[in-house]
């Protein structure tokens, strides 16, 4: 998605070599998982900032690719209308992201509280990027009455769903784009707030395919969504010097317009391949009554090349099938099935 060795020379501290690139992201790592309590430390010194933007930034930056290939064009045109804001931007990863995926929009704004991010984010922009509609501010930035889109990038999980929903209700945004991380902890705050925006008139376009309940909700679980990518050679080395997996990323996305709904009758949505056996994929998915059930699509369906493609695909892919058999478990067995994008 972007040039990987520009976003290394437009580091705060561009000197650092890749071995002490990922022992700070080892450190980091270690704070984002186990020691939340510590989470700022992450952001206080320019060493530690450069280290995030090596890695976390462009591996980030690929799950609003993800999402957006799974938006319809209407939606997609939509956004591109907006002003979009980035909350807790950090070093611009959704801002540079949706500049060029939305290239079209009106803005973008990223705001962050750490000074040294927003540092961070306007040496990115003036020496690489170098888009005159990208701006940063530490604070909240008035903008006139266009409609709006917020993302918020791994930043409710910092914030707090509360502070979120006010930000929220301060900017009345036509789209809402939520990237958090891929834990039970996240996933509970996010489905608090699914609850609050569904009450004030937005609507859940991905991943859920209706309005109502979440299966979910008050079980001790999470949706387990998660996205392939391939990575940049030098990223990936890094990656791996830093024993860090970047091309299957765990995370929670939800994304919610104002007032809008598409259809998605009789179709159900990939939420996560639960297992792969030599006979079959069992897929998780969840349907337009928010029902989730475990798909058997016996492999015999479809041609070889087609099962080696479809060993690829992560969440997010929509299908449509008829029932053979009902299993024990919640597990359907499929008679026929299509998937979206596979031929
Ligand atoms: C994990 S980083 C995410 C950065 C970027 N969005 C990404 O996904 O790569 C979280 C960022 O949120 C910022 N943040 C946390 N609480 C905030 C708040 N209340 N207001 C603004 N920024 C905040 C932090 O300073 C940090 O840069």
């Amino acid at each position: 998605m972007f040039e990987y060795d520009k976003i290394l020379k437009s580091l705060l501290n561009p000197n650092l070599n890749k071995q002490q690139l990922a022992k700070l992201i080892g450190t980091q790592s270690t704070q984002f998982t186990s020691e939340r309590t510590k989470l700022k430390n992450n952001y206080s010194d320019e060493d530690l900032i450069s280290a995030y933007t090596s890695f976390y930034f462009p591996t980030n930056a690929l799950k609003l690719e993800f999402l957006t290939e799974h938006l319809s064009e209407q939606m997609k045109a939509e956004i591109s209308k907006t002003h979009i804001l980035d909350i807790g931007t950090g070093p611009g990863t959704y801002v540079f992201a949706a500049s060029e995926l939305f290239s079209d929009a009106l803005s973008f704004t990223g705001v962050d509280e750490s000074k040294l991010m927003i540092e961070q984010a306007n040496k990115l922009n003036n020496e690489y990027f170098q888009n005159p509609k990208i701006g940063f501010s530490q604070t909240l930035p008035n903008v006139d009455d266009a409609p709006r889109t917020l993302i918020f990038g791994n930043s409710i999980n910092e914030m707090g769903m509360p502070a979120a929903f006010k930000i929220i209700k301060r900017y009345n945004p036509k789209f809402i784009i939520c990237i958090e991380p891929g834990t039970k902890d996240v996933f509970k705050d996010l489905l608090a707030l699914r609850k609050k925006l569904l009450l004030i008139d937005y609507k859940i376009q991905y991943p859920c395919m209706g309005q109502g309940t979440c299966p979910l909700e008050g079980i001790d679980d999470w949706c387990h969504q998660s996205i392939k990518t391939s990575l940049d050679f030098e990223l990936e080395s890094l990656s791996q010097v830093a024993k860090l997996d970047r091309k299957v990323m765990p995370a929670t996305i939800h994304f919610y317009a104002l007032n809008q709904i598409e259809d998605k009758s009789g179709k159900a949505r990939i939420i996560r391949l639960k297992k792969n056996v030599k006979h079959a994929f069992l897929w998780d998915v969840c349907d337009e009554n928010n029902k989730s059930v475990t798909l058997e699509v016996p492999k015999k369906l479809f041609k070889k090349k087609v099962v080696k493609q479809l060993e690829e695909i992560s969440s997010g892919i929509c299908v449509r099938y008829t029932i053979d058999k009902e299993l024990e478990n919640s597990t359907v067995r499929v008679k026929t099935i299509e998937v979206e994008g596979v031929e």
